[in-house]
Order: C-alpha cells, then sequence, then structure tokens
C-alpha cells in the first residue's frame, strides 16, 4: 500500500484531490494530509473522508522543518504531492512576504525531508518514491498574441509576487533533480474552478455575490482571458503524471477553454438564472445590472493559456469536464452547500478544527 503525505490537503484543489484519489483508490493507498489550517484551509471540505482508517491529518506548517521531518521519521512516505501554498493574486500583491515564506521555503522544507528520509546513496534513493510539486501557468507571464500558448519550454517570466514565488519554487525543485537527481516532478496547470473554491477567486466569487444581489466586481476592461479547467481533471492530470509521466519532466496540465473574465461572468449570471426556479427568492437578486467595472489590479497579466499537447501524447490525459458542464456542476454544488458558503464567509468554518480534534 502506498502512503501519500499530500500538503495544503484542506485546500481547494488539495480537497479535491483528495477526494478524487480516494474514490480512484479506495483502500489501496493511504494519505497524510500536512496543513497549516491559513483562512484557505477547511477541514470541513474533508468531513466525508475524516473517519477513514487510510486518512489522517496533521496540522503543521510545511515551513517548520522538525514537524515535516517527524512525519518523514514516523511514516514510510511513498509518494509527496505538494499543494500547500499561498494562493491568491490579490493578496500577494498586498503582502507579498508570506507568499515567498510558504511558497519558496516551505517548498525548500519539503524538499530536503524528503531527501533526507530517501536518498541512500549519494544522489541515489530508494525504489518508487516521487515528489510532486503542484505549480500553476502564471510562472510563464503573459501572453499578449493571439495564438499563443505556453509550452513546457516556454521561458519564465512571472509578474506578481505569487507567480513569481511559484517559479522560485519551480526552480528549487528542478535544481534539486539537477543537482541530486532528486526524483520529481512538476505540474504547471492553468485557472481550475468547481467544488470547494474559496471566494475570493473570481468563479465563486461572482456565484456567491450574484445570490446575494451583490456587485460583481470586473476588473480594467474584463477582457483578460484565463484558461479554466474543472478542478477534478486537474486532479486526474496530477495522479496520472505521478504514475505514468518520466521523473524529472514537467507537464503543462490545461483543457484549451480560454474565456474572458466578462464571458465567464455573463455565462455565470445565465446559469444562475435558467437553474434557479421562479420560486427562489435569489432568482430577482441575479442580474446583469450587478456588473461593476471596477480599477484594475496591479500589473495584471492579459492573457494565459496552456498548449497540453505534451500531457497529451506521452499520457494521454485529456479533460472529462468542458467548460458547459463544468459550471454547471459547480453552480450546482454552491446551491447544495449554502452552508458551506455561510460558514466560510462567516469565518465559523476556522473553529471547526478546534471542534473536531480538541
Ligand atoms: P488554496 O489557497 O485553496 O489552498 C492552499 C492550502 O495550503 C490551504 O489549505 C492552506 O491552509 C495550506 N497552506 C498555506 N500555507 C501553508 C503552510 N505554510 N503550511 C501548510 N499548509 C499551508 O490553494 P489552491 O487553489 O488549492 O492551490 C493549491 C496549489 O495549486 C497551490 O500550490 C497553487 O499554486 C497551485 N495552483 C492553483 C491553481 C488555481 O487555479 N487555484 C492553478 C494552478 C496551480
Ligand atoms: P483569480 O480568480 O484571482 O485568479 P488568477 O488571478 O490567479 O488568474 O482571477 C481570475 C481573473 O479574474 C483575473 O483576470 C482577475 C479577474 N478578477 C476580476 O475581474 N474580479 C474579481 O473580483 C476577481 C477576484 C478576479
Amino acid at each position: 500500500m502506498k502512503t501519500y503525505l499530500v500538503t495544503g490537503g484542506a485546500g481547494f484543489i488539495g480537497s479535491n484531490y483528495i477526494h478524487y484519489m480516494f474514490k480512484k483508490y479506495n483502500d489501496e493507498i493511504r494519505i497524510i494530509n500536512v496543513d497549516k489550517l491559513t483562512y484557505a484551509g477547511n477541514l470541513e471540505n474533508l468531513k466525508d473522508v475524516e473517519d477513514r482508517e487510510n486518512y489522517s491529518f496533521v496540522k503543521a506548517d510545511i515551513c517548520d522543518a522538525d514537524a515535516i521531518n517527524k512525519i518523514f521519521e514516523e511514516n514510510d512516505i511513498d509518494r509527496v504531492v505538494h499543494f500547500a501554498a499561498e494562493s491568491h493574486v490579490d493578496r500577494s500583491i498586498k503582502n507579498p512576504d508570506v507568499f515567498i515564506k510558504t511558497n519558496v521555503l516551505g517548498t525548500l522544507v519539503m524538499l530536503n525531508a524528503a531527501k533526507a528520509a530517501w536518498e541512500i546513496g549519494d544522489n541515489v534513493y530508494k525504489e518508487d518514491k516521487k515528489f510532486l510539486h503542484v505549480s500553476t501557468d502564471e510562472v510563464y507571464g503573459s501572453l499578449e498574441k493571439e495564438g499563443e500558448y505556453f509550452y513546457e519550454t516556454t521561458p519564465y517570466d512571472p509578474h506578481s509576487p505569487y507567480s513569481a514565488s511559484k517559479a522560485s519554487s519551480d526552480f528549487l525543485v528542478k535544481s534539486y533533480m539537477d543537482t541530486y537527481k532528486f526524483p520529481a516532478n512538476i505540474t504547471n496547470c492553468s485557472n481550475n474552478y468547481g467544488p470547494y473554491q474559496f471566494p475570493e477567486k473570481l468563479i465563486p466569487l461572482i456565484i456567491n455575490n450574484a445570490l446575494q444581489g451583490k456587485k460583481l466586481p470586473v476588473y480594467g476592461d474584463g477582457k483578460n482571458v484565463r484558461d479554466w479547467l474543472y478542478v477534478e481533471d486537474h486532479a486526474k492530470g496530477i495522479d496520472m503524471v505521478q504514475e505514468q509521466g518520466r521523473l524529472f519532466e514537467t507537464y503543462n496540465i490545461g483543457g484549451h477553454n480560454e474565456k474572458q473574465n466578462i464571458e465567464i461572468i455573463n455565462l455565470i449570471i445565465d446559469t444562475l438564472q435558467e437553474m434557479l426556479p421562479d420560486s427562489d427568492p435569489r432568482k430577482k437578486l441575479v442580474s446583469k445590472d450587478l456588473i461593476t467595472y471596477v480599477e484594475d489590479r496591479k500589473g495584471h497579466d492579459r492573457r494565459y493559456a496552456i498548449a497540453p499537447d505534451k500531457i497529451k501524447a506521452e499520457i494521454g490525459w485529456v479533460p472529462d469536464t468542458c467548460f458547459a458542464e463544468g459550471i454547471k456542476l459547480t453552480i450546482a454544488w454552491f446551491f447544495e452547500h449554502e452552508e458551506w458558503m455561510q460558514r466560510v464567509t462567516s469565518g465559523d468554518y476556522q473553529k471547526y478544527y478546534e471542534e473536531m480534534y480538541k
């Protein structure tokens, strides 16, 4: 049975990944989830799995080398899947420091701990040990011309403190692969959406605000383009890269789904109106009149678009969920989890750890 150490498993993508892995492998794997539970970490995302014998949670900061080394000493870890990070660009513009600390130094701690636990000779490692570093397409910078795409060979050109910190962490992982032959992969994925996404990011923010008749803030002219992928397809890609990818390689993950922000916002409004029954009082609140153009984000990247040719050709990964379906699944999930949203926006979810794990 393989033991996975998942960092940041209480966040958006990490919790979806843990659900995906238990659905796929059931009792054939063990997962240890390590998370500091920052504002973005919500253990309520993992209620469904918390009683499983093959799941455990450790509250720890990835910057705390002693705590991370202890996990490796007490467990024979086979796979590391490293999600833990500060992930929101707007926050990085306001407070870059914590991005450097968690995303760069935290990644260094993870690399050192795994290397110490797995290395059996000079640059020689125990068999079948693998580290996967989860990264973003934002490290490649901004595409200005139509028809251009991010390939694995595209030079890094990060602009925000967030993307600069992720680029630094990618380079650290690359340096460990090159210098120490450390068994790792890097994945660079486009923008994710789906269940459990914290409502500071565009899609859940727009859904939540629209349902309450609150303004829908559009940065700049609303024509910035992001390449959206349903989160479960990202989880599937990570697993496929780790099991079938060539070690030491980087794989871009994206589903050719480029949309302008204003298109996304209009589509969410249309879909909400279509899905809400006439008897639901929220239907009257949802309106395009809520769209409000606001000051642009500083250094706002214009367009992201992934070329997923390598992961498709080498591994056979393709997304299962198209955007039209994924956005409906996401909206339906938010309808069914109104309480989740209330607890997240009121801050009540942060009491869950104290209640559950005291
Ligand atoms: P998130 O903000 O929802 O979750 C991050 C998780 O990491 C939280 O549970 C948080 O508590 C935890 N964490 C933060 N600092 C920590 C620390 N010092 N020690 C331990 N845990 C800590 O982020 P997400 O959107 O799920 O992103 C996960 C990863 O995927 C990140 O590395 C991000 O860069 C990458 N990524 C995200 C997207 C996206 O669209 N959201 C796209 C591509 C790549
Ligand atoms: P976001 O979800 O923060 O992801 P990222 O910046 O990592 O791509 O933002 C997605 C896009 O939506 C980005 O171009 C900024 C824009 N945006 C808005 O227009 N309004 C908002 O309220 C937010 C949060 C984002």
